[in-house]
């Protein structure tokens, strides 16, 4: 392995050399702001500032985002003012001003309204908050895809358990047969269809406008598990037409590990149940026992949280958008075809991500030759090389995740040790 010296003489290197550039014709990125080759010491300079990428190949943004310097001080410059005293109003407030900064962000960011963000602890929590607003009766179905995560499979299985509610598994593995596949399995007793919005084990991402619009038609609620979009694909809550989107602030938006939000349409708001609750999640109580929801989303939020992350969440976004969102996906999505291209090429190494450019993001996932096992590479790949990617569901897959930060040279290093591993 490299050290981190001559990593960034090779970046040098590939920068002066043109490869980190975008060298894709320039209408593929009309988004992006022009690129005159001296403009990649942007990509340098963001480099420097995770410490993650010192002396490490970090390609595991889809378990774990590596926050930036400054999100780390914000944070902790959040935490020391909190304890200071964290009972003192004036602290409080500026803990309640830094989660106000982050919803209004956060927000504009993927395209809701501030009153539509409830902001929660990851996305497992916002979709808890979904599956168990709907007041299940033994019998009743929920449709899920067929390559979800624990954190949307163990609620429905608890459901499954607890109240006799029948799971359905629709494929997702290809696009352009997911509507149909959904419709097919849906019945009049089904109450929600949860799914991924990007698939984690394959880079699919779901045709969610399509989904949406078919579901609303037939009165049926869409739940998207988004802890694999925004940052890594674009977001637009009301243009993907979903009733609910759970994501989180520490996968591809580099925020503290244990932020998250779940989004509420509007006009679902007042048909989705409250079920977990407690204090902060009314607008007004009286001894009695009568009280008022908050008017809006923050209905789902309750009790001591963790206010000072969110307040770092909002230095990632902040920063994310002052690099440029068009410049960042412009990098991404030249990346993601850069490493796609190369495992196509690359004798015994399959490409299960999608290779069209308009499915393409920052999750890459390539399957080993018969009889390797992506657990024992990637401990491989970690202990020896100090190259960091992720196994996923199928035995023989790794996940490669590429953000704008990754370069060509770590994507190149990673296939030279998988073609010494692999031969
Ligand atoms: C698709 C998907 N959903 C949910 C999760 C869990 O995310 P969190 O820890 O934010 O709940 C992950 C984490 O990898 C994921 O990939």
């Amino acid at each position: 392995m490299s050290s981190p010296a001559d990593r960034r003489t090779f970046l040098k290197a590939t920068v002066a050399s043109g490869l980190l550039g975008l060298t894709k014709p320039a209408s593929t990125f009309a988004a992006a702001p022009a690129a005159p080759a001296a403009s990649t010491d942007w990509l340098e300079a963001a480099r420097a500032e995770i410490p993650a990428l010192a002396g490490t190949d970090y390609f595991q943004t889809g378990a774990f985002g590596p926050s930036p310097h400054r999100v780390m001080e914000r944070t902790k410059a959040l935490l020391d003012l909190q304890n200071q005293c964290p009972a003192h109003p004036e602290n409080i407030g500026q803990l309640k001003d830094a989660e106000s900064a982050c919803r209004r962000l956060l927000a504009e960011t993927v395209g809701a309204k501030p009153s539509e963000v409830a902001m929660t602890a990851n996305t497992t929590g916002g979709i808890n908050t979904v599956l168990w607003s709907i007041d299940w009766k033994a019998g009743d179905e929920i449709i899920i895809g067929n390559q979800e995560h624990p954190a949307l499979l163990l609620p429905v299985y608890t459901l499954q358990r607890r109240f006799g509610v029948v799971m359905k598994m629709a494929p997702v593995d290809r696009p352009e047969d997911t509507v149909d596949a959904v419709l097919q399995r849906l019945t009049l007793r089904t109450r929600l269809v949860a799914i991924s919005h990007v698939s984690r084990g394959s880079g699919q991402v779901l045709p969610a406008v399509a989904l949406s619009r078919a579901l609303r038609e037939r009165g049926v609620p869409l739940l998207l598990d988004g802890a694999q979009g925004p940052g890594n694909v674009p977001v637009d809550f009301h243009a993907l037409g979903c009733d609910y989107y759970s994501l989180c602030g520490h996968k591809w938006m580099l925020g503290p590990k244990g932020t998250g939000a779940l989004l509420v349409r509007e006009d679902v708001l007042a048909a989705t149940a409250v079920s977990w609750t407690g204090s902060g999640a009314q607008s007004s109580m009286d001894e009695e026992g009568h009280f008022e929801w908050q008017p809006d989303a923050r209905r789902f939020e309750f009790a001591t949280r963790f206010l000072a992350g969110l307040g770092g969440w909002h230095t990632a976004l902040q920063w994310l958008g002052q690099l440029g969102w068009p410049r960042v996906r412009a990098r991404m999505d030249h990346l993601s075809a850069y490493a796609s291209e190369a495992i196509r090429g690359q004798k015994g190494l399959e490409l299960i991500s999608p290779a069209d450019p308009a499915q393409r993001n920052g999750i890459v996932v390539l399957r080993m030759p018969a009889g390797f096992k992506a657990t024992e590479l990637y401990d491989r790949l970690r202990q020896q090389d100090r190259i960091l990617v992720s196994p996923v569901s199928q035995p023989r897959d790794l996940r490669v995740c590429l953000h704008f930060f990754n370069t060509e040279a770590e994507v190149d290093r990673l296939l030279a040790r998988l073609k010494v591993y692999c031969g």
